[in-house]
């Protein structure tokens, strides 16, 4: 159905279908793990008071956001900690302090009555969660400023709820970046991995090695959709890269909104760009071109000592830049039969009495993570690496199949869920004839929303959370980006945040439908939900 005419429906029914029953809905995503909802409905008044108990300067900045928001969405004046003019005002009331039933630092409660808005929690991040809930109720509000008398009482199940976009195989910029980020804190996602380096481009100033973006992040051409064989280019240059101050910038602006960054610089594989830049970082004497098709890779740094001081150099600029406890490394898809072909490689096999290149690689990684703990950070992989004997127990991104679960019980890894099946959101949405390009591969929004999550019974591993990926080979612009995100990314929310008994997809449909008006208003472009 046409965006619009589906809009104008639901902007129907919410007008005219507006029974006492809808009026005492609340549209929140993803779903609180309590909400009491009481017969009436507040007002909000043209003059609002937010008033800030026992806050710091974090809180006056969620405040600051908070009143935004409300300005641009109710025409309303506000006044923050201040008297209003007149007696006759709303008030909503932040209180940042401990109390019985609040002792997670995302945990939060909202309460509505017929006196006042206010949001309780320990932490400032909890109020900032109940700030998103808030704003949902208002933007999906049934009559003119009226939201629905409600407790509700909320903390999440995973302390990671992630999504990765990446930026290599097409760049979007700071604004666009920043807009994403809006996004994720609306549903409460809390961790941004920022996939900086591929085959493709690479993203991230250097400055010890200013090539990588001089070289690295230009691209004569790109694969026209998907003419693997033959190849067929589209003759359009692609570049760009974020400076370090831009970086600074984006991370800064997340951690408003208390969602952390964490940066993914690629190895050994997925390397083109860095080998086009610095072929010395490769085993062979060739001419390595940034690459321009999609996928397949012979882009791998060479495991030998000078390329380990040119990584640890680059991981010394990285990490100054993302206060993030992690750090992504990559390993997955390594092309390591590259490595057969090089008496540089094989010499390192010997050297270190390893079995193999798979092991071989597991030397990299092991590195390349014990460099990053003696600097207090912590390496991430993708789940190939539970493969290659690794010792230094990073944590795992499982993308391929999940009974890898196993290994990582095993090795004693913490795990993110990340599979393919259900997190890949660059997959198609819906019927690929009718649908924008896509990658291969079909993930409607209820399958996402079927991803399982609990494997406590199973295994004995450490879960953090889970995330959805956001691969850009057929992902141009942010309208796109934006497309394909939604709704399949406030759906992995709810996954990640409610827990089982909450979970009702046909609950979320209606929550989602609601949320259309508002992302339509907004000119956030989304697949309507069916
Ligand atoms: C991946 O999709 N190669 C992690």
């Amino acid at each position: 159905m046409n965006k619009l005419i589906c809009t104008l429906l639901v902007l129907t029914c919410l007008i005219g279908c507006n029974s006492d029953d809808s009026a005492n809905t609340a549209f929140i995503i993803p779903q609180p793990t309590n909400v009491e909802l009481t017969s009436g409905t507040y007002l909000i008044k043209n003059d609002v008071k937010i008033v800030l108990e026992s806050g710091d300067e974090q809180t006056l900045v969620i405040a600051d956001q908070l009143s935004d928001f409300i300005k641009a969405q109710l025409a309303v004046n506000i006044y923050i900690n201040e008297e209003p003019p007149g007696d006759d005002y709303s008030s909503i009331v932040l209180r940042k302090e401990s109390s019985g039933n609040v002792t997670e630092p995302e945990a939060y409660t909202l309460a509505i009555n017929n006196e006042e808005i206010s949001i309780t929690a320990n932490e400032n991040h909890g109020l900032f969660n109940g700030i998103q809930s808030l704003k949902q109720l208002i933007f999906t509000q049934q009559k003119d400023n009226e939201i629905p008398q409600l407790v509700v009482t909320d903390q999440p199940t995973f302390s990671y709820r992630g999504m990765m976009l990446d930026v290599s195989r097409h760049f979007f910029s700071v604004e666009e970046v920043k807009r994403f980020i809006d996004l994720m804190a609306l549903y409460k996602l809390n961790k941004f991995h920022w996939h900086l380096t591929d085959d493709q481009g690479w993203r991230i100033e250097i400055k010890q090695y200013p090539l990588l973006t001089d070289i690295g992040s230009y691209r004569f051409e790109s694969m026209l959709e998907k003419n693997y064989e033959p190849y067929i280019g589209d003759g359009i240059p692609h570049s760009g890269f974020y400076t370090q101050e831009q970086i600074k910038e984006v991370v800064a602006y997340a951690a408003e909104r208390f969602v952390e960054v964490i940066p993914e610089i690629e190895m050994p594989g997925h390397a083109m760009a860095a080998l086009a830049a610095y072929p010395e970082l490769g085993c062979f004497d060739i001419n390595y071109q940034v690459s321009t098709s999609w996928w397949e890779s012979f882009g791998v740094m060479c495991p030998k000592e000078s390329t380990f001081e040119i990584v640890e150099h680059i991981l010394d600029e990285v990490i100054i830049l993302f206060p993030s406890k992690y750090v992504h490394i990559g390993g997955d898809e390594v092309a390591i039969n590259t490595w057969q072909q090089s008496n540089l490689a094989q010499q390192v096999i010997q050297e270190h009495n390893l079995k193999d290149e798979h092991a071989l690689q597991g030397y990299f990684f092991d590195r390349v993570s014990q460099y990053l703990v003696t600097k207090g950070k912590q390496a991430i992989g993708w789940d190939e690496v539970l493969e290659k004997n690794i010792q230094s127990q990073p944590t795992v991104m499982i993308w391929r199949d999940l009974d890898l679960l196993a290994k990582a019980q095993e090795q004693n890894t913490s795990v993110i869920l990340t599979p393919g099946l259900y997190t890949y959101f660059d997959y198609y949405q819906g019927n690929s004839e009718t649908e924008p390009l896509a990658q291969c591969c079909f993930l409607p929004v209820e399958e996402v929303y079927k991803m399982p999550v609990d494997y406590s019974a199973d295994y004995n591993v450490d879960i953090l959370g889970g995330q959805g990926q956001l691969w850009s080979a057929f992902i141009k612009t942010e309208s796109r980006l934006q497309y394909m995100a939604l709704p399949r990314m406030p759906a992995l929310a709810e996954v990640l945040w409610s827990t089982q008994s909450q979970k009702d997809f046909a609950h979320f449909k209606d929550k989602m439908k609601a949320h259309e008006v508002y992302l339509s208003n907004k000119e956030i472009n989304y697949r309507v939900i069916q």
